[in-house]
């Protein structure tokens, strides 16, 4: 495998396309840079000027993008995210919040239940 370069959400999120920014996007833990693909892409420039910065995969897979959309892709690729802000690692801290959630509203629950038993 190739070594390829690492970003961090933070890097990306400063090539917000504003002030002469670069327009960069992270699509499945890739970064790309689609400055200059922007006013080419068939869905608008806009859409992309939203996501600019940001991850965009949840849009760009609600689409259904054709596998000519992703060989365009290809070719502005120019890196990933760093190991722990990859998808998968981001959901399993997110599925440990809504755990320490759960269990605290059941926990609440349960002491509201207890306490109608006691009285
Ligand atoms: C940089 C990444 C992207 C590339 C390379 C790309 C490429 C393309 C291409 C080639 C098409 C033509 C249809 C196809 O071949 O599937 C297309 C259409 C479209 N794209 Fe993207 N796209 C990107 C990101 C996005 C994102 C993030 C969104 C939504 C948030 C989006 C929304 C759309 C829509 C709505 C169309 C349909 C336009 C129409 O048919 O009128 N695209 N895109």
């Amino acid at each position: 495998m190739t070594e390829s370069t690492r970003y961090t959400l933070k890097e990306v999120a400063k090539q917000d396309g504003r002030n002469g920014n670069n327009t960069w996007i992270v699509i499945y833990d890739k970064v790309y840079d689609v400055t200059t693909y922007k006013n080419k892409h068939p869905g608008g420039e806009e859409l992309l000027d939203e996501y600019a910065g940001q991850d965009a995969t949840r849009g760009f897979d609600e689409f259904g993008h054709s596998s000519d959309a992703r060989r365009v892709l290809k070719k502005f690729l120019i890196g990933e995210l760093i190991e722990e802000e990859k998808i998968s690692n981001r959901r399993k801290k997110d599925v440990t919040f809504q755990e320490t959630t759960a269990t605290n509203s059941r926990r609440r629950l349960l002491s509201v239940l207890c306490g109608k038993c006691i009285t």
